[in-house]
């Protein structure tokens, strides 16, 4: 390298070339140093430099071959300096600029295999959400009144007054509304209202029978609110599961059954059903559905020997309310009470699903706190 640099510093005289064949061999010497410095060409930087060693205007081998070798050359050399010089100039710009192309496509190949997808890596792992246990014990409930011929029904959580209270008559001053006092939708002037936000599933019941002509089995899924301070069973909203059965000779003893039947699947086939009196304005008679304490068997008694304290001893467990429907219900909608009879019932989806998996406290329904709900996948 060093020979072919200091070389084209030197004339050719000082060189000793005085024949066309030198000259060929000087230049085959030059080219070879030229081939040999390429081969250590790897990136840009060393590109650059390799370049301007060979390029350069100011010192580069071809400026100093120019000035020191063809100048000065004597006529006979000249020309074969000349095409010699020419010859390699050829050769050195071509093998430079497919230098550069190289080294661009191999820093394009980098950069790409820089970016590439390593498909044999583990995949990120997204887990996959379940329904909520609300949903699935709606479903559950849903499935089993399926099974003995319900259908679904729904309805909308606005509702008026005249569905929520009068049509299941609930007049205006009735004190059951009391209980149901609730919220009210404040509505820009001149809208037709009042509309509040359902405190039952029931209305579902006067819209059903609206629409349709018995037979009905309807099941009515869906959520419900009430003024009620949050506490361990309280929620200002809660889901319920309205049922009604209308037809033109249903009787207590269908209605009684298809509740112990609902109750067995439910809870399982060891669990017994019973009913008590009650009071509801659209159910006459009412009554209140208890099942067997599923904690202490009905015996009343814990594990420990001491008083369950579910069911505090008595055994029974409260489920819902549920009756046969009042007939005056039946004129709301255009029913003659004379020609059909029927049952109705209004199930807690959040009490229900709290009896059955031991769950004390309604709020961590709503809290979504993951530890809770991965327990129910
Ligand atoms: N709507 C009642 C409530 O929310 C529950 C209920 C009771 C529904 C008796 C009924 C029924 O259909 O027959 O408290």
């Amino acid at each position: 390298m060093s020979t072919s640099e200091s070389k084209p510093s030197q004339s050719l005289a000082a060189l000793g070339v005085h024949s066309a064949e030198q000259v060929q061999s000087l230049f085959a010497e030059v080219r070879q140093q030229f081939d040999s410095q390429a081969g250590n060409v790897t990136d840009e930087n060393s590109w650059k430099a390799f370049r301007d060693a060979w390029l350069a205007r100011k010192s580069g081998v071809f400026t100093l071959v120019t000035d020191n070798w063809l100048k000065p050359a004597s006529p006979d050399l000249k020309r074969s300096v000349g095409a010699a010089l020419n010859e390699l100039r050829k050769h050195v710009d071509s093998e430079i600029e497919a230098k550069r192309l190289s080294l661009a496509a191999n820093a394009e190949g980098n950069a790409a295999a820089k970016d590439r997808v390593d498909l044999s890596l583990p995949g990120v792992i997204r887990p996959v959400g379940s329904p909520h246990l609300i949903r699935q014990v709606f479903q559950e409930i849903e499935d089993i009144f399926f099974s003995i011929g319900f259908s679904v029904a729904e309805g909308p959580e606005i509702e008026t007054p005249y569905y929520n209270f009068e049509a299941l008559n609930i007049p205006e001053h009735h004190p059951v509304r009391d209980d149901m006092d609730t919220f009210y939708l404040e509505l820009p002037k001149g809208a037709p209202g009042p509309l509040l936000l359902r405190t039952h599933t029931s209305p579902v019941q006067i819209r059903t029978m609206e629409k349709r002509r018995p037979p009905i089995r309807v099941i009515i899924p869906g959520k419900v609110y009430r003024r009620d301070n949050p506490d361990a069973t309280h929620s200002f909203m809660f889901h319920q599961i309205e049922g009604l059965a209308v037809d033109s000779s249903i009787t207590f003893c269908d209605f009684t059954g298809t509740i112990d039947y609902f109750v067995k699947q439910f809870f399982g086939g060891n669990v017994k059903s019973r009913f008590r009196p009650s009071y509801f304005p659209f159910t006459e008679p009412s009554v209140e559905f208890d099942a067997s304490c599923v904690f202490c068997g009905g015996s009343g008694t814990a594990g420990s020997g001491n008083t369950c304290s579910k069911c505090k001893g008595s055994g029974w467990i409260e489920l819902f309310g549920a009756g046969m429907v009042d007939p005056t219900v039946y004129k709301f909608v255009g029913y003659d009470p004379k020609k059909v009879s029927g049952f109705a019932f209004g199930i807690g989806i959040d009490r229900l699903a709290m009896l059955k998996h031991g769950i004390d406290d309604i709020q961590v329904f709503f809290q979504n706190d993951v530890r809770f709900l991965r327990q129910f996948p």
